[in-house]
């Protein structure tokens, strides 16, 4: 699924008469200048007529790359609200991201926050927590896969703003576009689902770099690189869940949020940040050699002999050749949300990996990177959650409907 440009009609139309009143002028970012007036017949910037399908065979907001804002939240079922709640809930849910994706205004609970963008790219992925199954009577449909994810080393996970029922991931290339989207989503949950947790992140927008490139994190590392292409031989087995049941063609989602020690790793010289991770934070270039994406080379050594790429870099205890093959497809935001008790940034990143079995993916890879990682000693790991997330939602049907009718 890629963002396909709608036209200005299909933008407009969908958002209704209040919508013509703004004209989205200032050529391809959208940017109005002072000189535009409320009648500007200029058309909606490119950005703004990104638009992502919402059907799908698969749910959108994975293999598209990471749109510059998004939020993630996690919702808990009311008690009583059972199989029946949930059905319903994931109805409206859907059809609303359907016409939100389109760049139409929701059928209930709009409260014309979007009202003069378009879609902006915008993507819903929903999942579901293993605390779910029982909740709503589905206790031996939970997949083995969905096993709760261990204590790692130096974990400090906050439960309150880890797991949940129910996940969603809205991204979009507009703040205003995401938050719309997620308060139109709370309220239509009302009496069914109420909030647990709720982040908000952040990467590049595009347009900022002369030309696109992979973006950066707070560290200022170039971060992405590594990650499997849709184009590469057997992405789709490490990816997406296979098998037969209702979580076919599904992904499992990691999410976690990762402080970064800000005021440790800002110290410490360029040359050491570049061997903690084991590429240049210039181009991200691997120190054994070459340009951003030249494979990186783990054996590679220098005149003394000594490893280039050292024995504790965080590319080389990750890699896949280092760990049994285990593949999963990063897609992470930065977030920004004030200091700490203590006066540092409360700043990090917003870890999204999406991966066909998280014990074939995630767990091997972190218990190894919070032992014998140079990266961890910059990070602190404040909350976890895994999620199964079914497949895309066919034209008119909704997320989770194999699962609920199946
Ligand atoms: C705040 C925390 C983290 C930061 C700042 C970070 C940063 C980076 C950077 C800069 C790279 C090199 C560029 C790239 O290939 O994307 C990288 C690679 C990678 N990271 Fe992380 N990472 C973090 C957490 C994690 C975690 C928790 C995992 C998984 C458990 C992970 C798994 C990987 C993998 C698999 C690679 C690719 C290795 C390769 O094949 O070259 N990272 N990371």
């Amino acid at each position: 699924m890629t963002a396909t440009p709608l036209s200005r009609r299909a933008v407009l139309g969908g958002v209704g008469a209040a919508g013509l009143t703004v004209g989205v002028a200032g050529g391809a970012l959208g940017r109005q200048t002072l000189t535009d007036g409320p009648d500007d017949p200029a058309p909606a910037g490119a950005l703004g007529r990104a638009a992502v399908p919402f059907f799908g065979t698969r749910q959108a907001g994975i293999v598209e790359p990471g749109q510059a804002r998004v939020q993630l939240a996690a919702f808990d079922l009311a008690p009583g609200a059972g199989r029946d709640g949930l059905r319903q809930l994931l109805r409206r849910w859907s059809a609303t991201a359907a016409r939100l994706a389109r760049g139409e205004t929701a059928e209930s609970a709009e409260n014309q926050v979007a009202l003069d963008a378009g879609p902006c790219g915008l993507t819903f992925t929903f999942g579901f927590g293993a605390s779910l199954f029982d909740k709503a009577g589905l206790t031996d449909r939970r997949p083995a896969a969905l096993t709760p994810l261990p204590a790692f080393p130096e974990d400090a996970i906050d439960p309150a703003r880890s797991e949940g029922d129910l996940w969603v991931q809205i991204g979009a290339d507009d703040a205003l576009v995401v938050f719309h989207a997620f308060r139109v989503l709370q309220r239509q949950a009302a009496g069914t689902a109420s909030l647990r947790w709720q982040m908000a992140g952040f990467s590049r927008t595009p347009g900022a770099t002369e030309r696109p490139m992979t973006p950066r994190n707070l560290m200022g590392q170039i971060d992405g690189t590594g990650n499997p292409k849709p184009a590469d031989a057997g992405f789709g087995e490490k990816v997406f869940a296979g098998g037969t049941d209702w979580m076919r063609g599904g992904t499992y989602a990691v999410v976690r949020r990762i402080r970064m020690l800000l005021d440790n790793w800002e110290n410490l010289p360029t040359d050491r940040q570049e061997r903690v991770i084991g590429r240049r934070k210039s181009d991200g270039g691997p120190l054994s050699g070459g340009g951003e994406h030249t494979p990186v080379d783990l054996t590679a050594t220098g005149p003394d002999g000594g490893l280039l790429i050292p024995a504790d870099a965080h590319v080389r205890v990750a890699a896949p050749a280092a760990n049994g093959g285990a593949t999963m497809l990063r897609r992470g935001f930065s977030y920004s949300d004030g200091v700490t008790a203590d006066g540092s940034p409360d700043a990090g990143l917003l870890f999204v990996a999406y991966q066909a079995d998280p014990l074939r993916g995630f767990v091997p890879v972190q218990r190894k990177l919070a032992r014998g990682d140079g990266l961890s000693r910059f990070l602190r790991h404040e909350s976890s959650g895994l999620y199964a997330v079914p497949p895309g939602a066919p034209e008119g049907g909704y997320v989770g409907q194999q699962l609920l009718e199946g």
